[in-house]
């Protein structure tokens, strides 16, 4: 039986890092409340010269040095992201450019901070068919650049980062084994940036108004989260007959430590096991599992055949839960 096995990691962060005492000179908020309510201390902001294909650039070149394949072997190139550099061409096909992917077919996938397993998934689907043997999923986005700066309900929360992996079309029982996928558009209204697509375009009101940030009704997402990963992480684990006892690491949506301790409880895993970085880096939607992976991989000791899962919660709404054998 053929599988996706990840056969290479990368990540990259951008240098600049705001941190809470930075925004308590900004809107009306404390270091405090921040980290009670959320866990977050710091976050990383991009360059003003940085894009997200940029930071993408420099996390797929560190997969592909991990993997140790060459930019040209790559035959399929999936950039999750819901901060593209500009509506069209595809951040993929832009990063492509850049990478010197020659061989590649690139496009971009939004699943929001979901869209690192959804985009796994469905290089998954190509690799196990045959269609592709060699691929990089990138997570990356530049959320500073949607960020209400003015809104303390939502511009604590939030960094810029990107991670990526290269997958190996391989007969071995190593790689990505179950992936669980859920999507529900009533809730789209609660997480959301109202403009900058075709319902509002761009007009002098559009940008007055604000639209072109970042909206969400945090409160109301966070019990949703909850509810959503702890159904996804138990999917996956259900599925393959295993015991929670099997899974050496999770890696999960860091959105909120809250979010995140309430899970884990739930499932009856203890925080041991649990893999956190939202102290260091804040919520990166897509990129954060990515970036997650890639740390638990350099960091912990992580040997052949251990259990990892990823799992998540985003716009969309979107959720879903991953499960590799390293
Ligand atoms: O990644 C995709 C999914 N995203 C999520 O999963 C995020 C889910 N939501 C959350 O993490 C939390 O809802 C937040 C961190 C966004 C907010 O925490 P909360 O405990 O739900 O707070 P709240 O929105 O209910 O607000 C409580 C109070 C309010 O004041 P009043 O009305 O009680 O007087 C807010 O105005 O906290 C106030 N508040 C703040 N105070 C200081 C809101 N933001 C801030 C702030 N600093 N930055």
């Amino acid at each position: 039986m053929y599988k996706a096995r990840i056969i290479g990691t990368g990540s990259y962060l951008p240098e600049k890092i705001l941190t809470n005492s930075d925004l308590e000179k900004m809107v009306d908020t404390n270091d405090e409340w921040i980290i009670t309510r959320t866990g977050i201390r710091q976050r990383r902001i991009a360059a003003d010269n940085q894009a997200t294909s940029d930071l993408a650039l420099e996390a797929s070149k560190k997969a592909l040095i991990t993997a140790g394949l060459k930019p040209e072997e790559i035959e399929l190139l999936v950039v999750a992201t819901i901060t593209p550099d500009m509506p069209f061409p595809s951040t993929a096909c832009v990063l492509q450019a850049k990478l010197g992917a020659k061989n590649a077919v690139c496009f971009d996938l939004n699943a929001a901070c979901t869209g690192f397993i959804y985009g796994l998934s469905c290089v998954k689907q190509y690799l196990q068919m045959g269609t592709y043997k060699t691929a990089l999923v990138v997570a990356a986005e530049t959320l500073s650049s949607v960020t209400d700066w003015q809104d303390r309900n939502t511009c604590i929360l939030f960094g810029d980062g990107a991670g990526a992996a290269v997958l190996r079309r391989e007969e071995t029982q190593r790689g990505l084994m179950e992936i669980y996928l859920n999507s529900d558009g009533n809730y789209q209204g609660l997480l959301n940036m109202p403009a900058g697509g075709s319902r509002i375009p761009a007009t002098e009101n559009s940008v007055k108004e604000r639209l072109h940030f970042l909206k969400m009704k945090g409160n109301e997402v966070f019990k949703i989260a909850i509810q959503s990963m702890i159904k996804a992480a138990n999917e996956v684990v259900s599925r393959n007959n295993l015991k929670w006892e099997d899974v050496k690491f999770i890696i999960p949506h860091q959105a909120n430590t809250r979010i995140i301790n309430a899970v884990a409880k739930r499932v009856g895993v203890s925080m041991e096991r649990v893999f956190l970085n939202i102290h260091k880096y804040g919520n990166m939607s897509a990129a954060t599992t990515a970036v997650g992976l890639d740390e638990v991989i350099r960091e912990k000791d992580i040997k052949e055949g251990d259990l990892l899962m990823l799992v998540a919660f985003g716009a969309g709404f979107t959720s879903g839960a991953c499960l590799i054998r390293w």
